[in-house]
């Protein structure tokens, strides 16, 4: 099928910078994105694209280029949807927080909307493409919405997960290691490889069955998380002997079989996907009765958990194991640099955690506003949200946000945060004052000069 309208349902994280790549590579298809969201739209349709509802080095670029042109952001769903031959379905799949699987299972209602609206509303043949993260057979029910509630109309349904990670989404896009395509009809297949065949090489478009596809990418993600959760479980390892963990990253990454990439001991995972989509492979592994399989995917899990409340643990520990009343600052709230998106990140789990100690926390992030730090804390419902608003403090300034502070906790690995004035920040903090190098950023030689405690992850 020749396409030369797209639409995506969804303007987030992964359908806003994959349609701009999209649209951009591909001048002669009009691209539109759709969403409910009203604000978020409004937002990715602002003049100033310093505006726009997402964080992404480069996007803004490519939104400014193509906007207009061939690159719509719009409210009008079903327009969109009847005009298009392609439609992408990129909406959120959080995991449940009710019901059957709950805390496990992907929740799916937002993916059957949008099945059935397509099936409302499509008057002439659509490929449908599954971009949002999914548990495996989600396309098999998908396909069965369309065929039963359709007009008659012939649906192709297509698997293409998404492997960028934020912060490179647009590098990520623009030069994929692969691009992945699990379909029945070679026809629909091929005319989403011809998209991305204008700028990525052929043999880097795998085509798979769509199972395969699905599946591959819930394993990708796992594989990721159990490397972190891997060299995580050796920094507690190495805090406890004199072995230091970078230095063992660096001697286990040389060899060629294991690769230097992903072993950056940390404070945890966060992010929108490793966590969701471990849960759940967790469950669908349970659901077939494979116990153990389950078990074994569900330690990256409790590995991350452990991470992030042994890093408040050992701050509340070495703060004389009290910090109620103490200012903490935290510096990063983002759940990786360059990307303003906070979705499961650990500054939230700990923050949470220190507030169940009485802590005052103040908080700056480059990119993540203080209504959004905020919502984060207000989700979790551990306190109400006149209580976190008096505890949680951010500012727009790091050397605030350390001002009389006990402690730095360094949250987010923002290069920014190396060039900093630490010696105007330590000058300005109680004494002791402590820094917990969460992301290991910072010269421990340097920081003693200065005459911080300084602690990191692993050493
Ligand atoms: C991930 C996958 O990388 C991507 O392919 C998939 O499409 C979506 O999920 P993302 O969550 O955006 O991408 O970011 P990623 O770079 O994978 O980082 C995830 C988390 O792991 C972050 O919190 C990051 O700080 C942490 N991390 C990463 C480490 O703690 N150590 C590392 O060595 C690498
Ligand atoms: P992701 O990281 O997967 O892109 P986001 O939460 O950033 O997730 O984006 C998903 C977007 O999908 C949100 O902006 C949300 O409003 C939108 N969305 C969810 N359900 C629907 C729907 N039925 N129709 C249109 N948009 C939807």
């Amino acid at each position: 099928m020749k396409i030369t309208k797209i639409c995506c349902i969804g303007a987030g994280y992964v359908g806003g910078p994959t349609m701009a790549v999209i649209a951009k590579k591909n001048p002669n298809i009009e691209v539109t994105i759709v969403d409910i969201n009203e604000e978020r739209i409004a937002a990715w349709n602002d003049k100033d694209v310093s505006k726009l509802p997402i964080y992404e080095p480069g996007l803004a670029e490519i939104v400014e280029e193509t906007r207009g042109k061939n690159l719509f952001f719009s409210t009008a769903i079903d327009e969109a949807i009847a005009a298009a031959e392609m439609i992408f379905i990129s909406v959120n799949t959080p995991t449940k927080t009710y019901g059957k699987g709950k805390g496990m299972a992907a929740d799916l209602k937002y993916v059957e909307l949008c099945a059935r609206n397509i099936a409302e509303v499509a008057k002439t043949d659509k490929i449908v493409v599954e971009k949002s993260t999914l548990p495996v057979r989600t396309a098999q029910a998908i396909k069965s919405i369309l065929h039963n509630t359709g007009n008659g109309v012939n649906f192709s349904i297509l698997s293409n997960p998404e492997f960028l990670a934020e912060g490179t989404a647009i590098q990520d896009l623009l030069n994929p290691d692969r691009v992945l395509i699990g379909g029945e009809s070679e026809d629909a297949i091929e005319s989403l490889a011809n998209i991305y065949g204008s700028w990525v090489p052929q043999d880097r478009i795998l085509r798979t069955n769509v199972w395969s596809s699905e599946l591959s990418k819930l394993t990708a993600n796992a594989f990721l998380a159990q490397r972190i959760s891997s060299i995580n479980a050796i920094s507690e390892l190495c805090e406890h002997t004199e072995a230091n963990v970078n230095e063992v990253a660096k001697a286990i990454g040389m060899d060629s079989r294991i690769g230097p990439k992903f072993l950056n001991a940390s404070i945890g995972f966060g992010g929108s996907c490793f966590q969701k989509d471990i849960l759940n492979l967790v469950y669908i592994a349970r659901s077939y009765g494979l116990n153990a399989v389950a078990d074994y995917w569900e330690q990256v899990i409790l590995l991350n958990d452990h991470q992030k409340r042994r890093f408040s643990d050992n701050l509340i520990s070495t703060l004389y194991n009290t910090v109620s009343g103490k200012k903490i600052a935290m510096l990063g709230w983002a759940f990786k640099k360059d990307t303003n998106d906070t979705r499961e990140s650990a500054a939230i789990y700990v923050a949470d955690h220190l507030l169940n100690e009485q802590a005052n926390i103040a908080v700056y992030d480059p990119k993540v506003t203080s209504k959004k730090v905020q919502a984060d804390l207000n989700y979790l419902n551990t306190r109400t949200a006149e209580e976190n608003n008096t505890l949680v403090k951010s500012y727009n300034d790091p050397y605030e946000t350390s001002k009389d502070a006990h402690a730095i906790a360094i949250m987010t690995e923002w290069d920014e945060f190396k060039t900093y004035d630490w010696q105007k920040i330590y000058d300005n903090m109680k004494k002791p004052a402590f820094i917990f190098d969460g992301r290991n950023i910072l010269d421990k030689t340097e920081m003693e000069s200065i005459g911080f405690e300084y602690s990191s992850i692993g050493k």
